[in-house]
């Protein structure tokens, strides 16, 4: 799937892509000679910058600057209007710098009516997998990221026009709900296993986080109880042809799950993540049509047994080059119990056909890569990936790092422990209540509250999201509140600053035909800079949309920033002359104040406020 193809109003690099390619065309080159445009590397450069006439001109045995010369020859000409600069360099590279008038006409249109980026006309249907914390325990650090970058993801994708779907894989059907039935009904004060007022006894999540820890202690020390826990897991997962026990065992599930699901949602509101309760499929959702996915696998002869077990084994390679891989997908032990990885593939299956997904993007821990490539694979063969125009679903894991404390170790309490997510969440509101009260100390309370929940939330938010999904990430609170770099607090600063910037034109200027100029005049240096960046936003998005990269939206917002404010110092508005060249850059600058907001909120989820 192309992200790309589809827009009305190509970007100028789309345009100029476009045109090479003629030209490479046109003189003959291989069909598959790639034009490599980039971002100038140097200002002196220009704009743009194509390299891939060196590669052509390597593979022909041709001098490179002969064939550059002969590319320019024929794209001159058609390239006139949008083009001021078009020169060869260096061995043969072809730098290009944008005509500012072009520049302006293209921004003019871009910025008409409210479209500012052409959606697409997309009727695909992407499924997002996020969050998927596991029930019975409070949420925790190891799931902020799935949550967060799947949420920008989703985002990213709904903005262009696509039919999102978030899917929340909660773990809801495992060993924990059989450790803590059997641990709770072990306590005294929980006698009345199985009666009534058991689920007043534990309404919060805290005391249900408790009983899972005490729990796990004696599953883990306790032979007796590990097997007595086992027993009910059974139980859970037949409940229907086990009695009243069976019945008794789903009760408390539901009840656990209730609990559990309702601290997940207080967190995602909290966090501004657009998920609810119909995006909870949890792995109990798919119980009955596990056994249907292991008959169907068993039909296509892709299961051997091992060791009691239902396997599936691996040719070499088959799981993408290099990967030579030994180790078996199980799919349903001895006892009959199935595993996570049937879950998944009925997931797959469920998705593909019952939600029509044309893409599915697992934002899941980069560790869990072996079993995505695994499930693909098997997906794939099993047909549990095929559309019905026959062709397979693109499924995707999209992974990111662990999260690391200072000394490049995994994220801990003090003690050990995982660390919620809740007291990190509070913990960066005291942060940033500190730095507000020392920026602001005239400030009312409820004003300073108001402000620390949105920066502690935008800035753990935005952390995560500035980095490359890929590497371990280091969780620094003090950088992340920080007012400078590439930050939430700088950017929500730059965007109140365009905000007070236009309030106190309009009000000098009487609110006088504002922002409906119909002419932009580029004339400075910075503002052709800044204006060829605003071009570059549909290009941006589209972008981090197909290769799963927020980060790549920040980096954008945080160029934006610095270059508006540069611009803002070498260009004045209130104090220039012309007034033309005065409505152009305040037109300018509602543009960016237009990107900065869209990106930040519409794209990455982060509220903005209005002073700070
Ligand atoms: N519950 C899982 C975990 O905490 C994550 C689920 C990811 N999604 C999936 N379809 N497997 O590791």
């Amino acid at each position: 799937m192309n992200t790309h193809k589809q827009n009305t109003i190509d970007s100028p690099s789309h345009t100029l892509e476009v045109a090479f390619k003629a030209a490479f065309d046109e003189l003959g080159l291989a069909p598959d000679t790639p034009v490599v445009l980039t971002e100038a590397t140097k200002p002196e450069f220009g704009d743009f910058q194509v390299n891939g006439v060196m590669g052509a001109a390597k593979k022909l045995k041709q001098n490179p600057r002969q064939l550059a010369e002969q590319v320019i020859d024929i794209i001159k000409p058609r390239l006139q209007d949008m083009v001021s600069t078009l020169e060869i360099a260096g061995p043969g590279f072809i730098n290009i710098k944008l005509d500012d008038e072009y520049l302006a006409n293209h921004l003019l249109q871009l910025n008409s009516g409210s479209i500012l980026l052409n959606k697409n006309n997309n009727t695909e249907t992407i499924v997002v997998d996020m969050s998927g914390p596991n029930l019975a325990k409070e949420m925790h650090v190891g799931h902020l990221r799935s949550t967060i970058i799947g949420d920008a993801i989703a985002r990213i994708y709904e903005y262009l026009g696509y039919k999102v779907i978030r899917q929340n894989h909660v773990g809801d059907w495992g060993t924990q709900f059989g450790m803590l039935v059997t641990y709770l009904s072990e306590q005294p004060g929980f006698k009345n296993f199985g009666q009534d007022g058991f689920a007043s006894e534990l309404p919060f999540i805290s005391s249900l986080e408790e009983c899972y820890r005490a729990a796990k202690i004696c599953f883990d020390t306790d032979s007796g109880f590990a097997d007595s826990a086992r027993r009910n897991v059974f139980i859970l997962q037949n409940w229907q042809s086990e009695g009243e026990l069976g019945k008794q065992m789903s009760g408390y599930w539901s009840m656990f799950c209730e609990i559990s699901l309702r601290h997940c949602q207080e967190i995602y509101n909290k966090l501004g993540v657009k998920l609810i309760e119909n995006d909870v499929k949890g792995e109990s959702f798919y119980n009955d049509k596990l056994q249907q996915i292991v008959n169907t696998l068993n039909a296509k002869h892709l299961i051997t047994q091992s060791e009691g077990a239902k396997c599936i084994f691996f040719k070499d390679d088959e799981l993408g080059e290099g990967t030579c891989e030994t180790t078996p997908l199980i799919i349903q032990k001895q006892d009959g119990g199935f595993l996570y990885s049937t879950t998944d593939l009925a997931a797959v299956d469920y998705r593909v056909r019952t939600l029509n997904a044309d893409k599915i993007i697992y934002v899941v821990d980069a560790r869990q890569s072996l079993h995505f490539k695994q499930i693909f694979c098997v997906a794939k063969k099993a047909g549990f990936a095929t559309k019905l125009d026959t062709t397979d679903a693109i499924l995707e894991h999209c992974g990111f790092g662990t999260m690391m404390d200072e000394g490049g170790k995994p994220f801990k309490t003090r003690t050990g422990g995982t660390v919620k997510l809740i007291d990190l969440i509070n913990e960066a509101v005291i942060r940033a209540k500190l730095i507000i009260n020392e920026r602001h100390p005239a400030w009312s309370q409820s004003d300073m509250s108001y402000l620390a929940n949105k920066l502690a939330i935008a800035a753990i938010k935005y952390a995560d999201l500035s980095k490359n999904r890929n590497s371990d990430y280091i969780f620094n609170l003090d950088k992340m509140l920080a007012f400078d770099g590439n930050t939430a607090p700088y950017l929500l600063y730059a965007y109140t600053r365009i905000c007070s910037i236009i309030k106190k034109f309009e009000q000098t200027h009487n609110n006088h035909n504002i922002g409906n100029t119909q002419q932009l005049v580029i004339t400075e240096q910075i503002e052709h800079k800044l204006a060829v960046h605003l071009a570059k936003f549909t290009d941006t998005v589209h972008i981090a949309a197909s290769e799963c990269y927020p980060h790549y939206i920040c980096q954008y917002l945080y160029n934006l920033a610095g270059l508006f404010m540069q611009f803002y110092e070498e260009c004045p508005v209130i104090k220039v002359e012309s007034e033309i060249i005065q409505q152009s850059r305040l037109e300018i600058i509602k543009m960016t104040q237009k990107i900065l907001k869209t990106g930040l909120v519409e794209l990455l989820g982060i509220e903005i406020v209005d002073k700070m």
